[in-house]
């Protein structure tokens, strides 16, 4: 019986301290469950605010949540397939598992520009392992205040300054037109691989002048104006070097191939742009001047196809961020910690927002503004400070490349090569 009794007793000291110890972590959870629900905002009203609550949705499965859903939509036909069954199920903002975190995904124009335009006490940049591997930890990807902001100064005042422009009109004239002498009208031509060889160019010749000198020495590197002043370390420029040449090299080919694409599948688009290149070719002919860098930015069609463009084709489809605290949103709760989607792609193909979505209609920009719901290039204090670079290159080779050529399924020369 004392053994009985002292079994008993036990059990029940075990059970009533499990009891407390339940009861007292149930108001703990309870208590951070209300303090999450009440988000950042600790003046809320609760009593006339909508409640906050992560978005509806799914995480997946364990680990691999949804990634490999989402990768195979994003190289089928329909990439945007995946999102949108789950934007039809959950709404525009909804939770899902994907690149190993939980994530919160926006295809909400409103909630993606709060994250885009908030800074690093609520958002940081996020980026997969093998990813931030290759860039480096000194990436201004990856880096955040104030040292992002100064190097996010330099760069975009270096691609705006007015001498690096007209360098960068010289040197790609001189690269497409020497690669478009070599195209013969029996060969094939990828589109895609011969910009990436110019855009490549033009980009080392910018940033490390490597045609400056003759000889062995090692080149003077034009990044060190870039730098001039600033007290960086070498790691520091050199893995911002790679940043810059990434998208010059990738992105920017990609706009022009997607370009050609287009304009190929768009005989009246095509015909407007040849016409209003051609007018410019020959007003400058009678003037006997050269373009420059403004001519060709004055082209104002070509621009707006580079828009359409860039809307259709998305070619960066969104960025990750995550959460440095509990935000809220639109009523929506991103966890600190979760991660932040914003999909660019849906809200570019959004019928609310763009009629005829599908459709490639350059003349939509002639009287649409660009407003905060075209983000091809992010948007906030880590809009792309290459943007002027991005659209000179890929007029100078439109114009080039239009007159030049007629093409629908075949590539035909209509100049002679000079
Ligand atoms: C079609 C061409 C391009 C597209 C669509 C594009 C798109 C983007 C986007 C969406 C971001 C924002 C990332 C974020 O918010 O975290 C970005 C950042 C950036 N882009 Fe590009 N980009 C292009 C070309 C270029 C070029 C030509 C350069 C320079 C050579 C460049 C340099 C950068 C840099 C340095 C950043 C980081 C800015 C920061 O975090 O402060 N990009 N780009």
């Amino acid at each position: 019986m004392d053994n009985l009794f002292i079994q008993f007793s036990c059990s029940t000291t075990v059970t009533l301290t499990t009891v407390v110890v339940l009861f007292l972590s149930t108001i703990v959870l309870l208590k951070k469950y209300c303090k999450r629900r009440d988000g950042s905002s600790s003046s809320r009203n609760t009593a006339t605010s909508p409640p906050i609550s992560i978005p509806l949705g799914t995480l997946g499965w364990p680990f691999i949540g949804e990634t490999i859903e989402f990768i195979t939509c994003a190289y089928s036909d329909c990439p945007e397939s995946f999102m949108d069954k789950l934007r039809r199920v959950y709404g525009k903002v909804f939770k899902s598992h994907v690149f190993g975190s939980p994530t919160i995904v926006s295809t909400d124009a409103d909630v993606s520009r709060v994250v885009l335009q908030s800074d690093s006490k609520n958002f940081i940049p996020s980026y997969p392992r093998s990813l931030t591997e290759l860039i480096g930890k000194s990436s201004i990807l990856l880096i955040n205040g104030n040292l992002q902001k100064r190097i996010h100064g330099l760069i975009g005042s270096f691609f705006k300054s007015s001498h690096i422009k007209a360098q960068i009109t010289l040197d790609m004239q001189k690269y497409v037109q020497e690669s478009m002498a070599l195209w013969r009208d029996d060969q094939l031509i990828y589109i895609q691989d011969e910009t990436k060889n110019v855009a490549f160019h033009v980009l080392v010749k910018a940033l490390i002048s490597l045609r400056s000198r003759k000889g062995n020495a090692i080149p003077e590197t034009r990044i060190s104006t870039i730098y001039r002043g600033e007290q960086l370390t070498v790691d520091l420029i050199s893995d911002n070097m790679t940043d810059l040449m990434i998208p010059g090299e990738d992105s920017v080919p990609v706009l022009m191939t997607l370009a050609v694409k287009y304009l190929s599948d768009c005989p009246r688009a095509l015909h407007q742009l040849m016409e209003e290149n051609m007018n410019l070719k020959r007003e400058k002919a009678v003037l006997g001047e050269p373009l420059s860098w403004s001519d060709y930015m004055s082209l104002s069609f070509t621009q707006n196809v580079i828009s359409e463009t860039l809307r259709m084709g998305n070619i960066v489809t969104g960025v990750i961020r995550k959460a440095m605290r509990d935000v809220e949103i639109k009523g929506y709760l991103i966890p600190k910690g979760w991660c932040v989607f914003t999909y660019f792609r849906s809200v570019h193909l959004d019928e609310n927002l763009y009629e005829w979505p599908y459709q490639f209609y350059p003349w939509r920009w002639q009287e649409k503004e660009m407003g905060c719901n075209f983000t091809p290039f992010g948007g906030g204090q880590r809009l792309r400070p290459g943007v002027d670079l991005a659209r000179l290159e890929t007029t100078i080779f439109l114009h080039h490349f239009v007159i030049q050529f007629r093409f629908g399924p075949e590539l035909r020369r209509t100049v002679p090569i000079h």
